[in-house]
């Protein structure tokens, strides 16, 4: 199985989902890790993990075909989004239908788009989470394949519900994407 990530900033999910298949020995071979955003850190530890990286320019509204020409060369099986912050036009969601894997901050179909934590805390909801789901061409909205789920304490703030949803996210995504890419047995405990 061949996979590239795509990130835009930290890149947190990225490092998790390289070291767990690293220290599995999982048969996933992450080609590279690519961003529309040069200075992200997450390319600068992709680096030093010994993965290629690549900088792509996603400035126009369909950079399907610049993204393309640096993505089909490297024969992805998977394409692994990874707090990539721009969406994916439909050309190349076309190119790897149900290939195209995301997470997302919210415990979908609540809260599709940006500022996630803060809208949980303002409904007063008791719960929040991860999603991790397919990508089509809606928005946050593609078949969710695993969550995983926190509680709101009422002294939660946007900050501290970021930092526990990362948390579930860095164990969730590596082992969904394991469970779903290689008949090893590694079940997401959700
Ligand atoms: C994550 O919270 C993810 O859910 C969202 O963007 C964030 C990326 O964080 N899509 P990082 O770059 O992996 O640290």
């Amino acid at each position: 199985m061949n996979i590239v990530i795509l990130i835009s900033g930290y890149g947190s999910n990225m490092k998790a989902i390289i070291e767990y298949i690293k220290t599995n020995k999982l048969p996933i071979n992450i080609k590279a890790v690519i961003s529309n955003n040069p200075n992200a850190h997450g390319l600068t530890t992709a680096n030093q993990l010994g993965i290629n990286t690549f900088t792509v320019d996603c400035s126009q509204l369909d950079f399907s075909d610049s993204l393309l020409e640096v993505v089909t060369p490297l024969k992805p099986d998977w394409i692994i989004l990874a707090g990539f912050m721009r969406i994916i036009p439909a050309k190349f969601i076309s190119f790897y239908q149900n290939k195209i894997l995301n997470i997302h901050p919210s415990l979908l179909p609540k809260y599709p788009g940006l500022n996630t934590h803060k809208k949980a805390l303002a409904n007063k909801d008791c719960k929040h989470g991860c999603t991790i789901h397919l990508v089509n061409e809606q928005l946050d909205a593609g078949p969710i394949i695993a969550q995983s789920t926190c509680i709101i304490e009422e002294t939660d703030t946007e900050e501290s519900l970021k930092t526990k949803v990362q948390k579930l996210e860095h164990k969730l995504y590596p082992k969904t994407i394991a469970s779903l890419l290689t008949s090893n047995n590694l079940a997401p405990t959700y």
